[in-house]
């Protein structure tokens, strides 16, 4: 399974890069906006830490800005795909970009249906937002279930990037469904090194270490 940090943040990113677990980045609006920075300028910085898949949100609403603004954002650099929030308007962005042979990230999907939409238009990620999903009382690691599931009856080669993860039930769940990507905060990241018994474990081998006699 793939990992991806979702920040914008190039301090989180290079803390979660130096762990060896980062293969790509993604990013949206309100990172951006957390970051105070400039979007191409933080987006650049990030492609020179992370040699992988660099998401960058396309802020337009019809089909025709947003294959225009895409464009853009490719350009920028080698690794970047271009982020389309799921919609009409983005499937015809994510045709027109694919036969450009642009990569695409298919955001704010809610739904099996929006994702089988997304692959048959060709996007190369889609991201279902499970944690947003539960937060309205609704399922998310379900539709992820769903969605890999329909993907594997079809042999659809877009890739299940699983988005809004918040804690690593999410994680672990996501990868026993064979999702390809997960994007997590730096938080989660942490979280997946951590276990009561390695803390104790650690407090104990320290403590038995002082009473090795030290060669003299
Ligand atoms: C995905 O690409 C999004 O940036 C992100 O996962 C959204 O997560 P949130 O629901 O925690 O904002």
């Amino acid at each position: 399974m793939r990992f991806f940090i979702d920040s914008a943040d190039v301090k989180e990113i290079r803390a979660a890069n130096d762990m060896g677990c980062v293969d790509g980045v993604t990013t949206n609006p309100s990172l951006l906006a957390k970051t105070g920075r400039p979007m191409k300028e933080a987006i650049l910085e990030i492609c020179s830490i992370v040699d992988g898949p660099i998401s960058a949100e396309c802020v337009t609403l019809t089909a025709d800005e947003m294959i225009a603004e895409g464009q853009g954002l490719a350009a920028w650099h080698k690794n970047i795909v271009v982020k389309i929030p799921m919609g009409v308007e983005g499937m015809k962005a994510v045709k027109a970009l694919t036969a450009k042979g642009i990569k695409t990230n298919v955001t704010l999907c809610f739904s099996p249906n929006q994702a089988l939409l997304a692959a048959k238009a060709g996007a190369t990620y889609i991201s279902p937002f499970v944690g947003r999903l539960d937060d309205i009382g609704q399922d998310g690691l379900k539709m992820v279930r769903e969605i890999c599931q329909i993907y594997k009856n079809y042999g659809y080669a877009t890739q299940v990037l699983v988005a809004s993860v918040r804690n690593p039930i999410h994680l672990l769940e996501s990868a026993l469904m064979g999702a390809h990507v997960a994007t997590l905060p730096l938080s989660v990241i942490q979280q997946l090194a951590q276990h009561p018994l390695t803390d104790s474990g650690i407090k104990k081998f320290l403590a038995d270490w002082e009473k090795v006699p030290k060669a003299k």
